[in-house]
């Protein structure tokens, strides 16, 4: 980093590419300190193809910004900027926000904003500035709609034996997935043997249903079961893991 000098407007400009250009960061930095504000760490998917995109960045904890300013254009066309609609932290319009953001591991306030309408096989840029009273800092970011799908995880994963060794799992699709017609799910099932010994993990499908059946489970093992789901097509990449379910396998007298 360059000295900086106070009262001398300085300007860092950060480059970082990513996998074949398809996802360009900038990060550019306007300050009028010795320490530059913090710049906005912006994350962006689509929680449901291909009308609901999300952004979400969290809120630094101490000397906070006095406000936000986020907006987006078309990379071909970066003059015609619209506005992100800004979602507060633990706003009431979070039913939007998956529950799996939301529930992000820090104490962090993190702030959302749903970006309407985007065009299919289209570049974005989004630009979060967080506005303080001695300067700005924005966080530039590249997309394609297509690249950053993720759906929500599938939710009431359910279990039961059928038979003797047999196990029937099922589960509900992601309720935020709202195109569920056009633009199916496909799901994975991870699941854990427990028994003595190291656990023994296993990644199976993938399954257009919502339900499987899985065979010749070991009688008296404890078995733990989550699912993802991810577009039929390939599109993004699988949800977070749903929460864990387990079962034991009865043992049956011989
Ligand atoms: C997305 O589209 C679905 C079906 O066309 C609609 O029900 C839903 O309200 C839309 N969601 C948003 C956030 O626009
Ligand atoms: C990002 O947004 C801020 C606030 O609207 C603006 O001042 C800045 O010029 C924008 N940066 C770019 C590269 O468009």
């Amino acid at each position: 980093m360059p000295v900086m000098v106070d009262s001398v407007w300085v300007t860092a400009t950060l480059l970082m590419c990513v996998l074949g250009g398809q996802a360009v960061d900038q990060l550019r930095v306007t300050a009028t300190s010795r320490n530059p504000p913090p710049t906005p760490t912006v994350h962006c998917w689509s929680a449901s193809y291909p009308n609901l995109t999300l952004c979400s960045w969290p809120e630094p904890s101490l000397s906070p910004p006095t406000h936000y300013v986020a907006t987006y254009s078309e990379r071909q066309r970066p003059k015609i900027t619209q506005q992100c609609h800004l979602i507060q932290p633990g706003s009431p319009s979070s039913h939007l926000i998956s529950a799996s953001s939301t529930s992000s591991t820090s104490s962090e306030r993190l702030w959302h904003c749903h970006l309407p309408n985007l065009k299919l096989l289209t570049g974005y840029i989004i630009n979060v500035t967080a506005v303080y009273s001695g300067g700005s800092s924005s966080h530039l970011s590249s997309f394609m709609l297509e690249d950053i799908v993720k759906p929500d995880p599938p939710t009431d994963i359910r279990v039961s034996p059928i038979g003797v060794r047999n196990l029937l799992v099922e589960w509900s699709p992601p309720q935020s997935w709202n195109n569920l017609d056009i633009f199916p799910l496909k799901y994975q099932i991870l699941y854990q043997r427990k028994s003595r010994g190291p656990p023994k993990s296993l990644n199976l499908g993938p399954y257009e249903s919502i339900k499987v059946e899985l065979k010749g489970l070991t009688q008296g093992c404890n078995y733990v079961f989550q699912v993802c789901a991810k577009e039929l097509l390939g599109l993004g990449e699988c949800s977070d893991w749903s929460s864990p379910v387990q079962i034991t396998i009865p043992r049956t007298k011989s």
